[in-house]
C-alpha cells in the first residue's frame, strides 16, 4: 500500500450539480458532490443505474459542463478556459478507457494506440516506437499490426488502455472498462489498471466506474453514489471492508438507513 497522505491534489469539486432538461423534464443527475481526489489515487466509483457514476465522471474529464458548482483540475477551475484550452488539457492530461472499446476497425492496434498522438500532429517516427512500447506494457507486443476485428475483446481493452495511456496522462478515466468482458480478462484488466497506477515513476490517478464488486482491489478508495449524490467513501484495505458491500456497492448500513425513510 502506497500511502496517499503527502500527495498534491489533482481534482476538487465544489458544489458540483448537473441537470439535464428543464421544467417538466427536468433530471437532476448530480446534486452537490464536494470531494478531493490526490494524484495516484485510485478511486473506484459504484452505485447503481442511473446513480449518476457516467455523469460525474464526464464532469470530472471536462466532458460535460456542470450546471452548477466548479470542478479544478491541477488548480485550474475548468469553467475559465476556452474549448481549444479544455480540448489540449483533455489531450495532455487525461486518458479515457470505454466500456466499448472505441477503436477504429479500419485502423491496426498500433496505428489506434497512437492516434491522440496524430492528433497532436506528432510525425510518425516519433509516435511509433512510443505506442509499440505501450503496447508491449500492454501485453500485445506482438499483435501491433493487427485489426481490431482480429482481437479478442481483452485484447481489444488492452489496447484501449494503451490509447488512453500515450499521453503519459495525469488521470485515466475508465467507465465500466471490463463490463464487456468475460470475469477472469476483465480481473486482468483491473490487475493491469493496478499496476498503472502503482509504477512509482508515473502514480497517474485513476478513476473506475464499475457495477462489479468483485473488481475492487485493496488500496482502491470506493465511493459510492446515490442519486447523484456521493453517499459513502472509504479505502478499501482489508478484506472486511468489501463484505459490507451489496451486489450494486451500496453498503449494507446505508441500505437500511434508505429502507427506515
Ligand atoms: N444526456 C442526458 N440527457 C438527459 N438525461 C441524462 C443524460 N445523461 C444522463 N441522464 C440522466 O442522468 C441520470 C444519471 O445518468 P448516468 O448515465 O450518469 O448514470 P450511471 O450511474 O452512469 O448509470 P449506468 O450504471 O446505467 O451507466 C440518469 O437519470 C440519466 O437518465
Ligand atoms: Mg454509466
Amino acid at each position: 500500500m502506497i500511502d496517499n497522505e503527502n500527495l498534491p491534489i489533482l481534482i476538487q469539486t465544489e458544489h458540483l450539480i448537473k441537470e439535464y432538461g428543464s421544467g417538466g423534464t427536468l433530471v437532476r443527475a448530480i446534486r452537490g458532490i464536494d470531494i478531493t481526489i490526490k494524484q495516484g489515487e485510485f478511486v473506484a466509483i459504484l452505485g447503481k443505474s442511473g446513480s449518476g457514476k457516467s455523469t460525474f465522471v464526464s464532469l470530472i474529464g471536462g466532458l460535460e459542463q456542470p450546471t452548477h458548482g466548479k470542478v479544478y483540475f491541477d488548480g485550474i477551475d475548468l469553467s475559465t478556459l476556452t474549448e481549444d484550452q479544455l480540448a489540449e488539457i483533455r489531450l495532455k492530461h487525461i486518458g479515457i478507457v470505454f466500456q466499448h472499446f472505441h477503436l477504429l476497425e479500419s485502423l491496426t492496434a498500433v496505428e489506434n494506440v497512437e492516434l491522440p498522438l496524430l492528433i497532436a500532429n506528432y510525425p510518425k517516427h516519433k509516435r511509433r516506437p512510443i505506442a509499440l512500447e505501450l503496447l508491449d506494457r500492454v501485453g500485445l507486443k506482438d499483435r501491433a499490426a493487427n485489426y481490431p476485428a482480429e482481437l479478442s475483446g481483452g485484447e481489444k481493452q488492452r489496447v484501449g488502455i494503451a490509447r488512453a495511456l500515450i499521453s503519459h496522462p495525469k488521470l485515466i478515466l475508465a467507465d465500466e472498462p471490463t463490463g464487456d468482458l468475460d470475469s477472469a480478462t476483465g480481473d486482468k484488466i483491473i490487475d493491469l489498471l493496478v499496476d498503472i497506477n502503482q509504477d512509482p515513476s508515473w502514480r497517474p490517478t485513476i478513476i473506475m466506474v464499475t457495477h462489479d464488486v468483485s473488481k475492487l482491489r485493496k488500496g482502491m478508495r470506493v465511493l459510492t453514489l446515490s442519486d447523484g449524490k456521493i453517499i459513502d467513501d472509504r479505502h478499501f484495505l482489508k478484506d472486511s471492508d468489501l463484505e459490507i458491500f451489496d451486489q450494486f456497492g451500496v453498503p449494507s448500513e446505508i441500505v437500511g438507513m434508505e429502507q427506515l425513510t
